[in-house]
């Protein structure tokens, strides 16, 4: 008689620890470099976005969707729901509107605690609350996906800012935790966000340097990154896109959800 075949494997690419883009967020990386370093000294000179750009983005998205709310919500609170705080950066320099709740996501709580007291100090009337998540978590019932039962209700303005190449691809994995936030968003809301790309863009020399330091130490995942790959799966779910291409950075606001 024949030996049984063992059963193989799936072949699916293995998913990596959603940690390993998280894993950078000490108390000491928060509180003396990612500013500076990061949003100071790399998005101007490495990746050709600079924060100022970054920050306008923010601002200009959370005050565009507060003015095209409904009618009849005057009454509730804006909602804005940020993933991936880091340390709150474009909180602190973004006009949200004085009533707003906002709700913020991350997986590391020393990111969690610096965003919130920067977001008190700076927008004191703002109520908040803060959760551990995890933006590529597709089990609801793990606790640490972002979902509509842990996130009753739905959100005016959901942002994604600088998170995606943080996090473990392939590039449809990230477009697939986009596409499970859409039960989040107002038909008239937006989710919107930055990233850096990795392939379709003209890197600089020091820009490659960085790319393969960042890529093989895991703090960025996003080699296969590009418009088309990030995007062509987020055209089922939302009727209405725009992006735009600022050096390395793909900005990108996701409207009209199809559900
Ligand atoms: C590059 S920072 C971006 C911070 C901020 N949004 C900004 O634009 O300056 C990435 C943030 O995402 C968080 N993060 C990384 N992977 C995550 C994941 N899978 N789920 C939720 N947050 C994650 C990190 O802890 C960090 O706070």
């Amino acid at each position: 008689m024949a030996e049984p075949q063992p059963i193989p494997f799936a072949t699916s690419t293995p998913i990596a620890d959603t940690m390993s883009g998280a894993a950078v967020y000490g108390p000491i990386f928060i509180r003396f470099f990612y500013d500076t370093f990061v949003l100071g000294f790399s998005f101007t000179y490495v990746w050709r976005c600079p924060i100022q750009k970054l920050s306008a983005f923010f601002t200009s998205n959370v005050t565009g969707a507060a003015i095209s709310r409904g009618k009849g919500t005057e009454k509730q609170p804006f909602r804005l729901l940020d993933i991936g705080v880091g340390t709150g950066y474009h909180m602190q320099h973004s006009a949200i509107p004085e009533d707003a709740h906002v709700d913020l996501v991350d997986l590391r709580d020393v990111a969690l605690g610096a965003a919130c007291r920067r977001l008190k100090k700076s927008h004191p009337t703002v109520t908040m609350q803060a959760s551990l998540g995890d933006f590529l978590e597709e089990d609801e019932n793990s606790g640490m996906a972002i979902t509509p039962t842990r996130f009753p209700g739905r959100f005016d303005a959901i942002s994604c800012m600088l998170l995606l190449h943080c996090v473990p691809g392939p590039p449809s994995r990230k477009a697939g935790s986009l596409q499970r936030l859409a039960p989040l968003l107002n038909p008239e809301g937006v989710l919107f966000g930055a990233t850096i790309l990795g392939k379709g863009v003209n890197h600089s020399l020091l820009a490659r340097v960085f790319m393969a330091w960042y890529n093989r130490t895991r703090k960025f995942s996003n080699e296969e990154d590009d418009v088309e790959r990030l995007l062509e799966p987020l055209r089922r779910t939302f009727a209405n896109i725009r992006t735009e291409l600022v050096g390395d950075v793909l900005l990108f606001e996701l409207r009209e959800p199809r559900c």
